[in-house]
């Protein structure tokens, strides 16, 4: 419950935050990965606190079973979860990952009619409102199945969320710059990244169990 204490006041001021922390979670991220240098370590301190408040609040939701994998994640995985939070200043207290998966996908057709009317402006604006896409109620990791959440599995996330929200930002601001070619030519890239998640993490939508 804390997390939606947190995240829904001042929703415009935390939002400008957040993208603001969104390198420094990144930079925080690698350097506990022992690649970059340690002075933005210093940097990161407040948002880093502010990211992992978010993280307990969803801990505190879960279920032992899923609580107890995630707990027993390694600090690599778990940065890299704070660092795909970071790109994220929207948080619903109610709505499921499926719920706002198809929030996803109404922005990614917007992004389309954008591109296909010539209109820089309404695709600048689906794009980043698909980057910065809603995170359901308990966050991520309680939609992506028990036997998904381990290092190995959880290390792929980082790249679908590259692929997806990266590409989204960088045709925003493609489209920004009237350059409507380059917009549409990272359409296929952000669609392969939602195709190449759901191959890892979701099953066939909507099975029936009583077919036979
Ligand atoms: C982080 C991995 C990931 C990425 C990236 C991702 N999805 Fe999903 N998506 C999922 C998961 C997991 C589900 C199943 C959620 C559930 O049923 O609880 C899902 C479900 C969906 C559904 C609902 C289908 C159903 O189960 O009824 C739609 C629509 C969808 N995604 C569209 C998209 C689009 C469009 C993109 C890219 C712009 C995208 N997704 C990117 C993981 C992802």
């Amino acid at each position: 419950m804390k997390v939606e204490r947190i995240c829904a006041d001042e929703s415009s001021i935390r939002s400008s935050k957040l993208m603001g922390l969104r390198c420094s979670a990144i930079a925080a991220a690698m350097i506990v990965g022992s690649v970059f240098i340690a002075s933005g370590a210093v940097a990161a301190e407040p948002g880093m606190d502010e990211l992992k408040q978010v993280m307990q609040g969803q801990l505190e939701m879960m279920k032992p079973e899923l609580r107890t994998k995630v707990e027993g994640l390694s600090t690599d995985t778990k940065m890299s979860l704070m660092a795909i939070l970071a790109m994220h200043s929207r948080y619903s207290e109610r709505a499921t990952m499926r719920q706002v998966m198809t929030e996803v996908l109404s922005d990614f057709q917007s992004i389309l009619a954008g591109i296909m009317t010539d209109n820089p402006e309404h695709t600048a604006d689906a794009a980043r409102r698909l980057a910065n896409h809603r995170i359901p109620v308990g966050g991520l990791l309680p939609y992506l199945g028990l036997e998904n959440i381990s290092d190995e599995r959880l290390s792929i996330l980082t790249g679908f969320n590259d692929s997806v929200e990266g590409n989204a930002l960088k045709l925003a601001a493609a489209a920004d710059s009237g350059d409507m070619a380059m917009a549409a030519s990272l359409v296929g890239p952000i669609a392969t990244g939602c195709v190449a998640c759901h191959g890892v993490f979701r099953s066939q939508p909507g099975v029936s169990d009583l077919l036979r």
